[in-house]
């Protein structure tokens, strides 16, 4: 597998990371791993389950034994489409919290890496490009200012009709930049040889030209 092509997209909450890989995805006609819903299903499991958010090992079991499913909109989690139960702030939160511990790291990894199919993948998270595909053809790091990533988040939840205030926005987001930034493991960093895009101003097709022309110049 070590010959089929992988772009990883990395980068903070609400960055465009999500968005981006996705349509970078379907222009190449390549798989999408969100390796973020790995960790938001198995905060969602946890927390239906009941299970202790202390409790390292019983999560990464958790995490070992996930029943999932993708299709090309939907999420499955036993069979059950939970494509906008993973969404719910609380479970990102939560999965911002158990993504901290190395045991449910590891129980991710080799999930991961099965992802990585003919004719090539796009990955995104926070270490895709530092710890599951370190010798990725293309590393690209996306980032925009808090401000303005707290107003793509309120766009989103006004859109759904979920109420929204930006203050609070903005103390989510920082708290989970805090988090995933100053973690031991797999901390939230641009890889070594990745291309850094802020995108503060620029819009998310911007953002995906921008990527596949990165792509397009590689190996010329
Ligand atoms: O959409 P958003 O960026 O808010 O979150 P996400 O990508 O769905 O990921 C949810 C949480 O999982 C993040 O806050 C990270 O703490 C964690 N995560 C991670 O640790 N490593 C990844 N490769 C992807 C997500
Ligand atoms: O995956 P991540 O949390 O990084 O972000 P997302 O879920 O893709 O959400 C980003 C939101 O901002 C989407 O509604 C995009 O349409 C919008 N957006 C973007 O992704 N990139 C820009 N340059 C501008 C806006």
């Amino acid at each position: 597998t070590s010959q089929i092509p992988v772009i990883t997209i990395d980068g903070p909450t609400a960055s465009g990371k999500g968005t981006v890989a996705q349509r970078v995805a379907d222009q190449l006609g390549y798989h999408l791993l969100d390796s973020g819903a790995l960790y938001r299903l198995t905060a969602l499991q946890a927390l239906r389950r009941g299970t202790d958010l202390a409790d390292e090992h019983a999560l990464a079991k958790l995490a070992e034994h996930l029943h999932i499913s993708f299709t090309g909109e939907a999420i499955f989690l036993s069979h059950e489409n939970v494509t906008d139960a993973i969404r719910a702030e609380e479970v990102g939160n939560t999965a911002s919290k158990i993504a901290a511990l190395p045991a449910v790291r590891q129980a991710l990894f080799a999930l991961q890496l099965g992802f990585r199919k003919a004719p090539g993948l796009v990955a995104d998270g926070r270490d895709m490009g530092t710890v599951i595909f370190p010798h990725a053809t293309l590393k690209v790091f996306l980032t925009a200012s808090v401000e303005a990533r707290a107003e793509r988040r309120y766009k989103q939840l006004i859109a759904k009709g979920i109420p929204a205030n930006m203050e609070g926005l903005l103390m989510d987001l920082k708290a989970r930049d805090d988090r995933d930034t100053h973690r031991a493991i797999a901390p939230l960093v641009p890889a070594e040889g990745a291309h850094v895009l802020d995108t503060s101003t620029m819009t998310a097709d911007e953002a995906v030209v921008q990527v596949l022309a990165w792509y397009a110049a590689i190996g010329k």
